[in-house]
C-alpha cells in the first residue's frame, strides 16, 4: 500500500490486519475504538475533548488545527459555530491546553484561524509555556471585503513549540517564482541572481502561493467549504516532522491533514466531530487530488 509524495495519484486501499498501525503507548489505559485505522494512523469520530485526555503525556510530534472560526457556519448538528466570543476563547484554550500536554518536548503547534481569535490564542499559548516560532501570514484571494475596513487578504498561521527550541526543524526552499504566462523570472534579486541556491529561496514567514481549494479535482464531493490545500498542511508537516513521526489533527474536516500524513509517511491521529466518512473515502479512493508540491526541504 503506497502512496507518492507529490502525486497526485492515489493507491490506497483498506489495510490488511497485519498492515494496520498499532498506536502502542499513545493512549491511556481507556483506549477508544477508531473509526477507521490505516497502515500509518487512526481516525476518531468524536469531540477532541473526550479523545484528547486519553491521549498520554508527551507522545505526539505535531499537532496541526484549524478549528472552526466561529463564524456561525454548519459543520452539522454537534459543532455549534456561533458562540460568544468569550465562549469560544475558553473553548479554545480548554482544547489547546490538551494539545500542549500531549506534545513532545520540542514538539510543534499550528494553528491555523483568523487573525482576530490568533492573537487572544497566541497569547493564551506563550501564557502556558509555550515558545513562539512564527505568525505566518497565509494570503488567501477569496475573502469578501467589509465596508469600513481594510481588505482582509491573510489567514494566520500560528506556529509554536513546546519548550524553548523544537526537536525538529527543516528548512524549506521554494522555487523561485516564475511569471505564469511567459514562463520568465519575476524577481531580479537585486544582481545577486547567480549566487542564489538552485534549490530556490528559503521560505519566509508570508505564504502567498498557497491555492484555494476550489476546483473540484481538489474538493470532497460531501464537502464544498473549509478545506485547506494538502500544500499548506504539507508545508507545515514537512518543516516540524520527519517519516515516521506522530501528527495529530482535532479537527479532521475533510481530512486534508491525513492524506498529507499518508503521502509523506507520517504516523497520524485524527477526530472529527460530524461527518467522517467522506475522510475514509478520501483515504481510501481516488477522488481527491493533492496541490503540487514543489518545496525543497533541507535534510
Ligand atoms: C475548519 S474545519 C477543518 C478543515 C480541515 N482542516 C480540512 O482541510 O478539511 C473544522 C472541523 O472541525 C470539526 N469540529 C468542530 N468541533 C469539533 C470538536 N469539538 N471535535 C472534533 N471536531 C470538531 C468540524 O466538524 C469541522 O469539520
Amino acid at each position: 500500500m503506497t502512496r507518492k509524495a507529490n502525486s497526485i495519484q492515489k493507491t490506497l486501499v483498506f489495510p490488511t490486519a497485519s498492515e494496520i498501525w498499532n498506536p502502542e503507548g499513545i493512549f491511556s489505559d481507556d483506549v477508544p475504538s477508531p473509526h477507521f485505522r490505516s497502515e500509518l494512523g487512526q481516525l476518531y469520530a468524536d469531540d477532541c475533548l473526550a479523545i484528547l485526555p486519553q491521549i498520554r503525556e508527551g507522545v505526539i510530534d505535531t499537532v496541526f488545527a484549524d478549528p472552526p472560526f466561529n463564524l456561525g457556519k454548519k459543520y452539522g448538528s454537534k459543532v455549534n459555530d456561533s458562540l460568544s466570543e468569550a465562549e469560544y476563547l475558553d473553548w479554545c484554550k480548554r482544547w489547546l491546553l490538551e494539545c500542549i500536554r500531549i506534545l513532545k518536548p520540542g514538539g510543534s503547534l499550528f494553528v491555523y484561524n483568523l487573525p482576530k481569535w490568533n492573537i487572544p490564542i497566541g497569547a493564551f499559548l506563550s501564557e502556558s509555556g509555550m515558545t513562539f516560532r512564527h505568525w505566518i501570514a497565509v494570503n488567501i484571494k477569496m475573502l469578501l471585503p467589509i465596508p469600513g475596513r481594510l481588505y482582509p487578504s491573510h489567514y494566520s498561521l500560528l506556529y509554536y513549540c513546546k519548550g524553548p527550541k523544537p526537536k525538529t526543524f527543516r528548512n524549506i526552499r521554494t522555487p523561485i517564482q516564475v511569471c505564469r504566462h511567459c514562463g520568465k523570472e519575476i524577481k531580479d534579486y537585486g544582481g545577486h541572481r547567480d549566487a542564489m541556491n538552485p534549490k530556490g529561496v528559503n521560505l519566509t514567514d508570508v505564504w502567498d502561493d498557497v491555492p484555494p481549494v476550489r476546483h473540484a479535482k481538489f474538493k470532497s464531493e460531501k464537502r464544498k467549504a473549509n478545506q485547506l490545500s494538502t500544500k499548506l498542511v504539507s508545508r507545515a508537516v514537512e518543516m516540524s516532522t520527519t517519516k515516521g513521526d506522530l501528527v495529530l489533527d482535532p479537527f479532521g474536516g475533510s481530512g486534508t491533514t491525513f492524506d498529507v500524513c499518508e503521502s509523506r509517511h507520517r504516523h497520524w491521529i485524527g477526530i472529527e466531530l460530524e461527518d467522517y466518512d467522506l475522510i475514509v473515502d478520501r483515504l481510501t479512493t481516488d477522488t481527491i487530488a493533492q496541490h503540487q508540491f514543489n518545496d525543497h526541504i533541507e535534510e
